[in-house]
């Protein structure tokens, strides 16, 4: 049986299938997978995911109880949950992504949404039974007095129904988003407030990313449930949980180490040579509502009206690579990126100046390429539970001035040597643009060295054992 155990959505590999069925594995992307991928092949680490795609349903299919490691792949110990596919999209598009994820970073146009009526209640119903097939699993699985930890906003109930199942387990929740404050957390019908904190409640441990989301969390409890909050506990229903921030950053020699790889100095060069020896503005996000690209392009469109000694002698780098695109609210956003970017190219681009490079694909040595050559990172989220691209640039990069968010979780450690914004305001945000292409060598260097100290001072592989060791030893 196992001692340790991680559930979430997405697991550490996906498969493609081809037209005649071949599988082809691939390792599954972005922070939460890498954060975690550092412990999961541990002796007695058990990873518990969700199947995303035909590609892994087949999989899931040939392997002996789901477990991929036990078909025969370089896994670890994983297995992969066949969860049927209506239920799938419900939870992870319709509430997952469209509601919780909204819900946390404030990101509803309320005139219009949310509406939550008899559709809602089929997909919470979806939620309900993801979450259970979740704890059943881990259920099934834990050796006695096992830690388990159940990752993100897609798994909320987990906790609480498998804590029902299992009292003998250590749990831990740990949110990878920003929280919202209760009387926006209260858009939600009442009782599925009530239920996403009662879940999470379930766990002895509640983690968050900063110091903000761990309060507003404990806000909501006291708010919506009358939890009693003394320090750093939630005491409801006569159990406590302990609420913690573990400030997820970025392993410096590996990032550095990848960043030297051959594929990646080749981009460097054919980067070099598209943009010669002009300055660099550079922004690497998913797609996301929340990473607040269009006003980042008409910060940078402020810019250019407002400095025209910049022009011929700047470029925009910005990365842009395809997030959710099941959601019609992201392919609506892609849009609008592209066309934002479309007019700065017609207002400003000569013969020989492109101001603004917009890549709306995923290459992965690419932006590691660009942030070795950022001179200026540009970081604007409306909200954003950490940010790690705020951490990534000034590891890779010699001399690049940081352009933050105050609504990043990373601006509560970065901030001190960034030059912060309000995300709404793009005309603040030009003119930082500006202070950072003139910001002295000397103080970039100096700021820089600070950035890169705070950004590796909670690598992942401490960031799961500061958890583990939160839950005690077994
Ligand atoms: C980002 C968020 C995580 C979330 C993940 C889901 O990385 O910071 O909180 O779990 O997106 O992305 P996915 O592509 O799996 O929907």
């Amino acid at each position: 049986m196992n001692s340790v155990l991680v559930a979430s959505n997405r697991g550490p590999v996906s498969f493609t299938v081809s037209d005649d069925g071949v599988l082809t594995m691939k390792r599954g992307g972005g922070g939460l997978v890498s954060g975690l991928s550092g412990v999961a092949k541990d002796e007695g680490v058990l990873w518990v995911c969700a199947a995303l795609s035909d590609g892994d349903r087949s999989a899931v299919r040939q392997a002996p109880g789901g477990r991929l490691d036990q078909a025969g792949y370089e896994t670890g110990a994983v297995r992969m949950l066949d969860i049927p596919p209506t239920t799938f999209h419900r939870a992870y598009n319709a509430v997952a992504n469209s509601t919780l994820w909204f819900v946390n970073h404030l990101l509803y146009d309320t005139p219009n949404a949310p509406l939550f009526g008899t559709r809602f209640q089929r997909e919470w119903e979806s939620y309900r039974d993801y979450n259970g097939a979740f704890a059943m699993a881990l259920a099934e699985e834990a050796g006695h007095g096992a830690r388990v930890m159940v990752q993100d906003y897609h798994l909320t109930l987990t906790p609480a129904m498998l804590r029902a199942e299992r009292p003998d387990l250590r749990i831990a929740h740990f949110s990878h988003t920003p929280w919202a404050p209760p009387e926006y957390f209260s858009l939600l019908p009442d009782e599925v407030a009530r239920e996403v904190l009662e879940g999470i409640l379930g766990a002895d441990h509640a983690g968050f990313l900063a110091e903000r989301w761990a309060s507003a969390f404990m806000d909501c409890c006291a708010t919506l449930l009358g939890a009693d909050i003394s320090g750093n506990n939630v005491t409801y229903e006569g159990r406590t949980t302990q609420i913690g921030v573990h400030a997820l950053g970025v392993d410096g020699d590996e990032l550095w180490a990848r960043a030297c790889e051959p594929d990646v100095e080749s981009h460097v060069t054919a980067l070099r040579a598209q943009v010669g020896d002009r300055r660099l503005i550079v922004r690497i996000d998913r797609t996301e509502l929340s990473k607040n690209i269009v006003r980042g392009l008409v910060a940078y469109r402020e810019f250019l009206a407002a400095h025209p000694e910049w022009h011929g002698r700047v470029v925009h780098l910005a990365f842009a690579y395809p997030s959710r695109h099941d959601l019609p609210e992201y392919r609506e956003y892609t849009a609008a990126v592209q066309r934002c970017a479309k007019e700065i190219e017609d207002e400003y681009a000569t013969e020989d100046w492109d101001p603004l490079i917009l890549n709306v694909d995923d290459d992965y040595p690419r932006s590691l390429a660009a942030y070795r050559l950022a001179d200026v990172l540009l970081v604007n989220p409306i909200r954003d539970g950490m940010n790690l691209v705020a951490k990534e640039g000034p590891v890779l990069s010699e001399r690049c001035a940081l352009v933050l968010s105050r609504e990043a979780g990373a601006a509560a450690e970065l901030g001190e040597h960034a030059l912060v914004v309000n995300p709404y305001d793009v005309s603040e945000t030009a003119e930082a643009l500006h202070q950072a292409l003139v910001m002295p060598e000397d103080e970039r260097r100096r700021r820089r060295t600070a950035l890169r100290a705070a950004a590796t001072a909670l690598p992942p592989q401490r960031w799961m054992a500061a958890q583990l060791d939160a839950l005690g030893t077994p």
